[in-house]
């Protein structure tokens, strides 16, 4: 069977069962060339709560498809790979956030959509990339406990000057191995290139970008550039749906270590499978009970809000 062949069957059977195919952006061209809804982890978010498909299938990573889940919960939520995790999201326990909020209670808890349910439930307000800077200026709250991501908080601190903003030690490992090293030499080998990074990058690198954003503000920023040449500081799946997109302009990757194993994870064979097994006992799907969905469900209603 050729990629096309698998794209079609799958195709066929996303009309046959009323499967709507959600897929985050770092996703594989084959992938995304068959998904209904791609996009940053806020539109993805956003646009599940609007699906009226009786299945979802997320092609990205567990946290996504339980946010999902959560804004959809009449809805069969199913994740392409059930192994397709992301480490950020495991990094924090709820029993810690929890006795920090106790011992400050006036500190909002903000959190990044990258976390487990469980540790949402224990925060005020969830955030994206996308999202996080306008989200924290909305917030009544003065004081601001920042969770997990270490870079994207001291990037959102950046931002909101008049906000004290405290901060944890975590982050994503991917974004955060690249180098201020990596950085100047990526300038100096492409002197006419536009650097576009994400905030989960270390601040030595956001602060020497020509712009930091998101996945899909680094997509939009290439798009209406009059550049020629960027060099993309992403996961480097973002770096190449551009050059597809953008043939007349140059991508380069500022660094061969921004490539996330979980993301990379799910195959189109997966989401076939996953097609196949959906209705039939099969697919990986993500059961929560009543009680957990509504204890971590108002952090991301409360993102939706300030964030809309
Ligand atoms: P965004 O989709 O918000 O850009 O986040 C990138 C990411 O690392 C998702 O896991
Ligand atoms: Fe998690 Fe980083 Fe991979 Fe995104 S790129 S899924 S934050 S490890």
């Amino acid at each position: 069977m050729t990629i096309k062949d698998i794209q079609e069957e799958i195709l066929k059977l996303k009309k046959e069962k009323d499967i709507c195919i959600l897929a985050h952006s770092y996703q594989a061209k084959e992938i995304i060339e068959i998904a209904d809804i791609t996009g940053d982890s806020y539109k993805l978010s956003v646009e599940a709560a609007k699906v009226s498909s009786k299945n979802i299938l997320m092609c990205g990573v567990h946290f996504m498809a339980e946010t999902a889940k959560m804004l959809s919960p009449g809805k069969n939520v199913y994740l392409a790979n059930p192994e397709a995790g992301c480490p950020m999201a495991e990094q924090m326990e709820p029993d810690m956030i929890r006795a920090l909020k106790d011992m400050e209670p006036d500190r909002k808890i903000v959190c990044y959509i990258n976390t487990t349910a469980a540790l949402k439930a224990v925060c005020d307000v969830c955030v994206t990339s996308s999202s996080a800077v306008k989200i924290v200026k909305n917030m009544d709250a003065h004081k601001i406990l920042f969770i997990p991501d270490c870079n994207l908080g001291a990037f959102v601190a950046e931002s909101c000057p008049d906000k004290d903003i405290k901060l944890l030690q975590g982050g994503c490992p991917v974004h955060a191995s690249v180098t201020e090293e990596e950085m100047d030499a990526a300038k100096s080998a492409h002197p006419n290139a536009k650097i576009l990074v994400h905030p989960e990058c270390i601040p030595a690198v956001t602060k020497k970008a020509d712009y930091a954003g998101s996945t899909s503000g680094i997509m939009e920023y290439a798009a209406n550039s009059d550049a020629e040449e960027f060099v993309i500081g992403t996961e480097i799946s973002i770096a190449e749906h551009l050059q597809y997109r953008f043939p007349e302009k140059k991508f380069y990757i500022l660094s061969k270590k921004i490539i996330c194993p979980n993301m990379k994870m799910t195959t189109l064979v997966d989401v076939y499978n996953s097609c196949k097994g959906i209705g039939c006992g099969g697919g990986y799907e993500i059961v929560m009970s009543d009680e957990e969905i509504s204890a971590a469900v108002s952090c991301i209603n409360e993102m939706i809000r300030l964030g809309g």
